[in-house]
């Protein structure tokens, strides 16, 4: 029979992808981006927000963003990937987890983000209730190779760790 214990650490991993698509905005982590084209998507396409969110789940074994959010349910319609990744953080807490930190990358062809790395930053650690020290947002193109380097979408990749309260 097995044991349960709850794990003084847990981990946990995302990925999202958006198509880019002319006159949507461009918003990651929370942070309008000044570009020519944005993100496609339900809500507002926050690619960052996403794969965090996932990767919280991951971190809980609950499952994925579409599970907890479909389209759908009427309950998350219209709502924002704000509020999906605090929902997962309250999942977090509800089991006595707390966040400790977050570490990211977006791949984007361009914009070049590296000017809005501290607004990013912050608008995580806003989203988390982390300090901005505990979070890091890396960029990185795609070196012009497949769907994100010929500017046709954007991906982000996230692992997070929780702690026992
Ligand atoms: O992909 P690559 O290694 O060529 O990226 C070089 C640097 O450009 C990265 O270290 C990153 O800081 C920056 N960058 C950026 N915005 C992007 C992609 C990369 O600021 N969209
Ligand atoms: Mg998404």
């Amino acid at each position: 029979m097995p044991v349960t214990l709850i794990a003084p650490f847990r981990i946990g991993q995302g990925w999202d992808s958006h198509r880019t698509e002319v006159g949507r905005a461009l918003i990651l982590g929370g942070v309008q981006i000044p570009s020519d084209f944005g993100l496609a998507g339900h809500s507002d396409a926050d690619v960052l927000f996403h794969a965090v969110t996932d990767a919280v789940l991951g971190a809980l074994s609950l499952g994925d963003i579409g599970m907890h959010f479909p389209d759908t349910a009427p309950e998350w319609k219209g709502a924002g990937s704000l509020q999906f990744l605090q929902h997962a953080i309250k999942l977090a807490s509800d089991r006595g987890y707390q966040l400790v930190n977050v570490d990211s990358t977006i791949v984007l062809e361009r914009p070049k983000l590296k000017d809005f790395r501290p607004a990013i930053r912050q608008g995580l650690a806003h989203a988390t209730g982390l300090a901005a020290e505990q979070v890091s947002v890396k960029f990185k193109t795609a070196e012009k190779v497949g769907p994100v380097g010929e500017g046709r979408s954007c991906e982000a990749q996230a692992v997070v760790l929780l702690a026992a309260a």
